[in-house]
């Protein structure tokens, strides 16, 4: 019988994983349908009106971006870390109870989004129902209970690092976890003035996505080219630390590029553009990083003529490949088209934004994270060599190729927006509705929309082959 993951050293932990990645695959889909609700009601306006407003369909839209991102990111660390360590993961019992606090805080705080849509605002609904702050709007309640599931994770990783051996990616993972968790309590306060109140949330998007986040990414690419091409621990180690630096460096003060407009001093323009226009560069050094190693594996052979090394799991590569792409494209490319203050002028809050929030979520974050699920599925399948299946393969294109036709959409319409409402009419109320009602926006929402439905017909391919993959009889085992 084959041997897998759930037998061995760190199976509990493995299992735990396969919650969170299970989980996480829920919500992304629940993600997607929202979205495409939100996608009609640019078209249809009338749809779902007063039964799902569009306010609370893109809410649920990108709550459930976040949330399945943070199950994910869990459930890979709760994967990789016997492997690093040597040890099973310490703590599981309460990690396993600890995950399951987490979903149903998660299922009561949507519940509560969907049959609460309209209504006062005052210090209750703050604590009950929703906090108003884009991408983390669970209520204050759901906070402290997210507050307690974040500690005892990063408890077990402290623990289990601490006592196992301790490679360079546990000690950047340890290191990057307790930032992460740290900074979500910047979002948990109110204050009356929407200046300082956005400055502190934009401490939590802002050092989440393009800090504590992408450093995450980078061990856990690193962790992946070991597990699937063999890559040298050393190569890749090397550069994740320098990664690191770069990341951190940039990433810090770049937040800066979203005090330009929000009441913060003035000299946050000058911050802000040097520093968010470095940040590109780290994003191409893990760029060059992949596809050097990639390389590096292409028709190597031993002196029998024996291919050297092999890509031990086709689908999980593709991701981690389509991710150092993605996280180029999406964060550097488009993040560095608007970040100078003087280009931000004109394209602040425009579709343009929403293009590169799209591609960026979806390139640096999206793609790894379900690579990370196909490692899984071999794993618990005990397949040695995982080749692609069909389903694998219209899984990627439908959803690389929607999200990136989505994007070039939301990219003219954004332009017709800097063109019509801001250039042309000088951003005034009439300028805001005539750059909303010309033929190129409404045909980019169109496209939006068809996009869309590519991509969520590619999610239901992936669902299928995540389900299916490990007991193809196709794969070497
Ligand atoms: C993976 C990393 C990144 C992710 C996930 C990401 C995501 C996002 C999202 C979702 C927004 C919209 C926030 C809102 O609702 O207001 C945003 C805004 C912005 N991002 Fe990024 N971003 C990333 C990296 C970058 C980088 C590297 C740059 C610059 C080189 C950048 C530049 C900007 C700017 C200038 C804005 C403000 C847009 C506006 O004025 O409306 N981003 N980002
Ligand atoms: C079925 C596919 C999808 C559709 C139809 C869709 C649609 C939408 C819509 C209509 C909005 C609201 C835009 C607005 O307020 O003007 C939105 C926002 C957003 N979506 Fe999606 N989406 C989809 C997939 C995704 C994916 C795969 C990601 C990332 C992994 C994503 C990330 C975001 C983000 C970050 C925002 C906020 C953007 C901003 O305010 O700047 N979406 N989406
Ligand atoms: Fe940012």
């Amino acid at each position: 019988m084959a041997s897998n993951h759930l037998t061995g050293i760190g199976s509990e932990s493995k299992q735990l994983a396969t919650w969170y990645f299970t989980f996480a695959a829920i919500l992304f889909g629940a993600q997607l349908l929202f979205g495409l609700v939100a996608a009609i009601q640019y078209v249809m306006p009338g749809f779902l009106f007063e039964i799902l407003d569009f306010s609370v369909a893109r809410m649920i839209h990108i709550n459930a971006l976040v949330v399945w991102m943070v199950f994910a990111m869990f459930g890979a660390v709760y994967w990789l870390l016997p492997d690093e360590t040597g040890i099973e993961t310490i703590g599981i019992k309460v990690g396993k109870l600890l995950y399951w606090v987490f979903v149903a805080a998660i299922v009561v705080v949507v519940l509560v989004y969907i049959f609460v849509q309209v209504g006062p605002a005052d210090e209750t609904s703050i604590w009950f129902i929703h906090e108003g702050r884009e991408y983390i709007e669970a209520p204050r309640w759901a906070d402290f209970g997210i507050v307690v599931v974040a500690l005892g994770f990063v408890a077990n990783l402290f623990m289990t690092g601490m006592k196992g051996k301790r490679s360079g990616i546990v000690t950047v993972l340890m290191a990057d976890m307790i930032a992460f968790a740290g900074l979500y309590l910047t979002g948990m306060f109110f204050t009356d003035n929407i200046t300082v109140d956005q400055y502190w949330w934009w401490w939590v998007i802002h050092l989440w996505v393009e800090a504590t986040w992408e450093v995450y990414v980078g061990a856990l690419a690193a962790y992946g080219l070991i597990t699937m091409i063999g890559a040298h621990r050393k190569v890749v180690e090397m550069w994740l630390w320098i990664e690191v630096a770069m990341l951190f460096g940039s990433g810090i003060l770049g937040m800066g590029h979203h005090y330009f407009w929000i009441g913060t001093p003035e000299y946050w323009w000058e911050i802000g553009a040097l520093f968010s226009a470095l940040e590109p560069l780290p994003l191409v050094a893990m760029f060059i990083h992949v596809l050097y190693d990639w390389g590096k594996t292409q028709g190597a052979q031993d002196a029998t003529g024996q291919k050297l090394s092999v890509i031990n799991n086709k689908p999980a590569f593709t991701w981690f490949v389509l991710n150092a792409f993605g996280n180029f494209l999406g964060a550097g490319i488009w993040g560095f088209f608007h970040t100078l203050p003087q280009v931000n002028l004109y394209t602040h809050g425009t579709q343009f934004t929403s293009a590169h929030g799209h591609l960026a979520f979806f390139g640096a974050y999206a793609t790894i994270l379900i690579g990370m699920m196909y490692i899984a599925v071999q794993g618990v399948n005990g397949i040695k060599v995982m080749k692609s299946t069909r389903s694998s393969v219209w899984a990627t294109w439908m959803i690389a190729g929607g999200v990136m036709g989505m994007t070039v959409a939301l990219t003219i319409a954004g332009y017709v927006q800097v063109l019509v409402s801001r250039a042309q009419m000088g951003a005034t109320w009439a300028g805001y509705f005539d750059g909303q009602s010309g033929l190129w926006f409404a045909q980019a929402m169109d496209w939006r929309l068809i996009m869309g439905v590519v991509t969520f017909t590619g999610f239901l391919f992936l669902a299928k082959d995540l389900l299916s993959i490990g007991k193809s009889p196709i794969h070497e085992r």
